[in-house]
């Protein structure tokens, strides 16, 4: 094992023993300690869920790049396994970004990650050259192929950049190994390019599975790409995005392209659309389960938002709770992973609650629950102007979901979460109008909450670091409406 990774196994082992577990989400996946972005290698391996992280044990902020890992059999409950690799080599001197995971044929797993070396260019700028490299071990201990990298840029297409060229995703196909990787082109526009491997070792250049034509920002990271319920689905996480009405936001965002096959083996485009429509939600990856489920994790988190710190807490970075997901009517619909029903604790429900003007209705609390309220109007018109839920308050700080039933607009909003930072705040989703009929589920964890509109129609993320205490939970009408309440308590087990 190299020293840099020896010194980072030694620290976290160290750094973790003096973070409390109440300092930590419920049931969110944190660091070990110190920085966490993408989920990388989210994949099953000998009959257990593995998820890989980027990773900067030593500083809550972005650094040189290591893989943080932890293990589950649930999905819910994650144990934290040492450091997996380390920037150490010359290849991935500056960082080892994200990538995937596989179990091969042969029983070893198989990481694929990008390696980012900076070089000087042709005018003698310093760059960053990204290159696809890998790494074989036993779901502990990982050792780098010698002759790393295993794609360079000489084995690009025409056209394709070399300084963003990241993230690769493996899957395995017909005997093959396969992967697509995010890359902007030299005309500074984002495609996903796809290389295929009989080992695993030996890669070539297979195809360009989809351009995006200067349409949704620029460079296109973290690609994942899959056949599900009958479609073919590639997710990706543009940056540098312009919005489009409440469907995408300035920055960093996430799409989700479906679409399907055709004879020619061609993606064919068919809906575009955000993957998660709140504040804090990237670079989301895929496995499938045993029973065939589609899982999705994303990081809990925005570039864009990173402003969002509590600077008492010993880690930085969350990931989202895992969600089922399945395309119906070309569209994504995500519901949190089942498996979260194993950490229900007491029941609440209230049915037919009468909530008009303004009255609000405060029996429910708590701060880590998973919540499903539905509104109706009262007649058979409209009754009701307006319908917000405020949670995680303690009377002085709290956060809000406002739906609007004239213009089907659902709001979030954390601006009087306590947060003293210039930065993005709320966030606005279009959904389907239904005379004032909606469905809103609510998992709140100690520091996050993730909304499913209208049975995983739309999801909306946010970070919440208001201190832990604040439980209020409250509802509020302007006009009159009909309100269904189902709380379960979370706990561990
Ligand atoms: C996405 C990303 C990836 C890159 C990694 C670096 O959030 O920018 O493209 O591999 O983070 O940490």
């Amino acid at each position: 094992m190299s020293d840099k990774l020896n010194k980072a196994r030694e620290y976290e082992e160290r750094k973790e023993k003096m973070i409390a577990p109440e300092m930590r989400p419920l049931f969110h996946l944190t660091p070990r300690c110190g920085w966490m972005n993408d989920p990388n290698g989210f994949s099953l391996y000998k009959g257990e869920y593995h998820l890989f992280y980027q990773y900067y044990p030593y500083e809550t902020v972005w650094g040189p790049m290591h893989w943080g890992h932890a293990v589950s059999k649930d999905l819910i409950t994650w144990e934290y396994y040492p450091a997996a690799i380390a920037p150490d080599m010359e290849y991935d001197k500056n960082g080892c970004f994200s990538g995937s995971a596989i179990e091969m044929e042969d029983g070893r797993q198989l990481l694929v990650y990008t390696g980012v070396q900076k070089m000087e260019d042709e005018d003698g700028n310093i760059r960053e050259v990204q290159t696809q490299c890998v790494a074989f071990g036993d779901g502990k201990d990982y050792e780098k192929y010698a002759n790393n990298p295993v794609i360079d840029s000489t084995m690009l297409p025409e056209g394709a950049g070399k300084y963003d060229f990241r993230d690769p995703k493996v899957w395995r196909e017909n005997g093959k190994y396969y992967i697509v990787v995010g890359n902007k082109t030299e005309d500074i526009d984002g495609q996903i390019l796809q290389f295929v491997s009989d080992d695993g070792i030996n890669w070539s250049y297979d195809k360009t599975v989809i351009k995006n034509n200067h349409r949704f920002g620029v460079m296109w990271e973290c690609p994942d790409y899959f056949n599900h319920d009958g479609k073919q689905v590639l997710l990706t996480s543009p940056q540098d995005m312009l919005p489009e009405e409440l469907e995408f936001h300035n920055g960093n965002g996430t799409l989700c392209v479906i679409g399907s096959i055709d004879e020619n083996g061609e993606f064919c485009e068919e809906n575009c659309q955000a993957v998660d429509y709140g504040i804090d939600f990237y670079a989301p990856q895929t496995i499938k389960t045993p029973d065939g489920r589609r899982v999705m994790i994303g990081w809990m988190q925005n570039w864009d938002t990173c402003g969002i710190r509590r600077d008492d807490f010993p880690w930085f970075g969350q990931m989202s709770i895992p969600r089922e997901i399945t395309i119906k009517d070309n569209r994504l619909i995500q519901w949190p992973a089942r498996e979260i029903e194993n950490y229900y604790g007491k029941r609440i429900s209230r049915q037919n609650v009468l909530i008009s003007d303004s009255a609000s209705l405060s029996s429910i609390e708590g701060r880590c629950v998973d919540m499903t309220v539905r509104v109706r109007s009262t007649q058979a018109e409209l009754s009701y102007k307006k319908f917000e839920i405020r949670f995680a308050d303690n009377g002085k700080a709290y956060s809000t979901i406002e739906y609007d039933p004239v213009d089907n607009i659902v709001k979030i909003d954390r601006k009087h979460s306590g947060s003293r930072r210039a930065i993005v705040h709320q966030r606005r989703c279009k959904v389907a109008g239904n005379k004032g009929e909606i469905s809103l589920r609510l998992v709140l964890d100690r520091y996050s909450m993730e909304l499913f509109i209208n049975n995983g129609q739309q999801a909306m993320s946010m970070v919440i670091l208001t201190d832990v205490r604040a439980e209020g939970i409250s509802f509020k009408a302007v006009g009159e409406l009909l309100m269904d309440v189902t709380m379960y308590e979370l706990e561990r087990k």
